[in-house]
């Protein structure tokens, strides 16, 4: 009896110091918070075991087991919004179009690509079909949702062009029509993976020469702009935050290039872009942080850059480099084509200052930009709306996301 109290007190102790994680006082919903992170680190500690004994890539386990955690959570339907899963120019696509009342005037649309590292989750899982459908109904916008292919089946660059194909495909002035969208009122946007995404095909719509109809707006949130610096103060900061801390971020990034994974410990460190690596050198100073955050967010976090490092990793990884994998890193002309942009941070978030780096180089090259900084929230939260991962921090960002679209698309 004795001893199964002990034991049980130990299991409780070992259960708190595995979910227990310090936070800022200022996050909303701490315990709730704990608990998805711990429950999601215990999920892929599994995954990771069992990549390990070989019974398959620990992301395509992960996936299967997000998308039936998914099934509890039904996918919301609407008798004011008709949802169809068609192809785009070969790609898949959930179209979300609003019906009756304003089917005679044009609509205003967004092109939605979803987050998850490119690797995770999916246009059709209730996550994402639920926010697709709230945009549809409270925007009175026809929305294409993106089910481009993932990691680990596809790598860098195919995501990239299966959303680059959907976005000129809608964009044509014959299929804008067919979904009665006013073409000078369509938005791209993403969360995450999604955003990093949507940055890269803004840029690139931005610069071809012969399509008729580029993008209104950009609507990036909490984006993923750089594999360049690991330890900008957010990634600092936040080594260790819930849901994306930065050693799975640095992996993701791996999986996206079909790197290796014994490059992940010197990528952490920046030994990947020390000063003896060439390739990188002209990149630098397009993401200097110690100009382009203002103090508030440099605190008194010091640059990371080592004089000498591995070069091989570049060079196994190119990609790395690669604008369209890293918007981030393009040059100065691009950003003067981009349109208006809206770009959400958290602070809980490894990847805070690289939407807040896009912000600025965006400004000073002429771009009007809002920042909506959110000090309580944390990276991933817009998508966290319904129970069991229902969260103020989700519901919060979620509105101000639609509102700034709704006052500006
Ligand atoms: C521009 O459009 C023409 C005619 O549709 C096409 O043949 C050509 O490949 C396009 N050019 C580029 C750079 O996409
Ligand atoms: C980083 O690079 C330096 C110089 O090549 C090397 O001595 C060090 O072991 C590297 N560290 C890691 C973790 O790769």
């Amino acid at each position: 009896m004795k001893s199964a109290a002990v034991l049980l007190a130990g299991l409780l102790a070992l259960t708190a110091y595995y979910v227990y994680l310090p936070l800022p006082s200022t996050v909303s919903d701490p315990w709730r918070l704990m608990l998805l992170d711990a429950a999601f680190r215990v999920v892929q500690q599994s995954c990771n075991l069992a990549h390990y004994l070989g019974l398959g890539h620990h992301l395509r386990v992960l996936n299967f087991v997000i998308g039936t955690f998914e099934t509890f959570n039904n996918p919301q339907f609407s008798e004011l919004v008709t949802i169809t899963d068609t192809q785009f120019d070969g790609v898949e696509v959930r179209v979300y179009e609003p019906s009756a009342a304003r089917e005679k005037t044009l609509k205003r649309s967004v092109v939605y690509i979803h987050g998850g590292g490119w690797a995770l989750s999916s246009a059709r899982g209730s996550y994402y079909n639920n926010l697709c459908l709230t945009m549809a109904e409270s925007l009175g916008a026809v929305i294409v949702s993106i089910e481009y292919r993932l990691v680990p089946d596809f790598h860098f660059p195919t995501q990239f062009h299966d959303v680059l194909r959907v976005a000129k495909h809608f964009m044509l002035p014959e299929v804008l029509a067919r979904y009665s969208v006013d073409p000078s009122r369509v938005a791209i946007s993403g969360d995450s993976a999604g955003g990093n995404l949507a940055a890269a095909v803004c840029q690139e719509m931005s610069q071809e020469e012969n399509v008729t109809n580029r993008f209104k707006l950009q609507a990036l949130i909490y984006p993923v702009l750089q594999p360049f610096d690991f330890n900008t103060p957010s990634y600092q900061q936040n080594e260790l935050a819930p849901v994306l801390p930065r050693f799975v971020m640095v992996k993701f990034w791996i999986d996206y290039f079909d790197g290796n994974y014994d490059f992940a410990h010197s990528m952490v460190i920046n030994n990947h872009t020390s000063l003896d690596v060439n390739q990188a050198g002209s990149f630098r100073e397009r993401l200097d942080w110690t100009f382009l955050l203002p103090s508030r967010f440099r605190k008194s976090y010091k640059p990371i850059t080592h004089p000498t490092g591995k070069a091989e990793i570049i060079q196994d990884m190119p990609s790395l480099l690669d604008v369209r994998a890293a918007p981030l890193l393009a040059e100065k002309e691009v950003f003067r084509l981009q349109p208006k942009t809206y770009i959400l941070t958290c602070e809980i978030d490894v990847l805070r200052d690289d939407g807040l780096m896009y912000a600025k180089r965006l400004e000073k090259a002429g771009v009007e930009v809002t920042v909506d900084h959110f000090e309580d929230c944390f990276h991933g939260c817009m998508i966290f709306t319904v129970w069991p991962t229902n969260f103020a921090a989700g519901l919060h960002t979620r509105d101000s996301y639609l509102k700034w679209l709704s006052q500006n698309l």
